[in-house]
């Protein structure tokens, strides 16, 4: 089966099992390595990319459902090696440890602040549910995202 879809702007072929995983196209095709194959059943959120601009996690997703879709890796989220607003705040929270997170959290909060520039801290944490950290501790991250709002973001009582 042929499936036509587009990875990080790029327009791609696949040829194969319509059942592979969105995630094994991805690191084992086209070498796109950022995002992680840990618990492959949608738990972790290690493998997080965006679909047609939705957060999804790639292990759940089969190709063969994929034809025309747009999908962003966090390859695609900092193009020409720069770091992306997410990723310069994570480093300058010191939030990565191990890393093995760092990329689905990245995607996942990176399309949270394209649909909303001023999240509450309870609105960050919502749309982590999905992401898991073992190492460092949620309450950076969200210290991090939080320092992206702007300079007079409304309060959470306002909200
Ligand atoms: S590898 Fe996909 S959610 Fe864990
Ligand atoms: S930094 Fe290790 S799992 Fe998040």
């Amino acid at each position: 089966m042929t499936i036509d879809l587009t990875v990080n702007g790029q327009p791609r072929r696949f040829a194969g099992d319509p059942r592979t995983p969105l995630i094994d196209l991805l690191r084992e095709d086209l070498r796109l390595t950022g995002a992680k194959a840990v618990c492959r059943e949608g738990f972790c959120g290690t493998c997080t990319v965006l679909v047609d601009g939705q957060p999804v996690p790639a292990c759940l997703r089969p190709v063969g459902l994929l034809a025309g879709a747009e999908i962003t890796t966090v390859e695609g989220l900092a193009p020409q090696g720069d770091l992306n607003p997410v990723q310069r705040a994570f480093l300058d929270h010191d939030v990565v440890q191990c890393g093995m997170c760092f990329s689905g959290m990245v995607v996942t909060l990176t399309a949270l602040l394209h649909r909303n520039t001023a999240p509450t801290r309870a609105e960050v944490k919502a749309a982590l549910t999905g992401n898991m950290c073992r190492c460092t501790g949620y309450e950076r991250i969200v210290d991090a995202v939080l320092s992206l709002a702007p300079a007079d973001p409304p309060t959470e009582a306002a909200r």
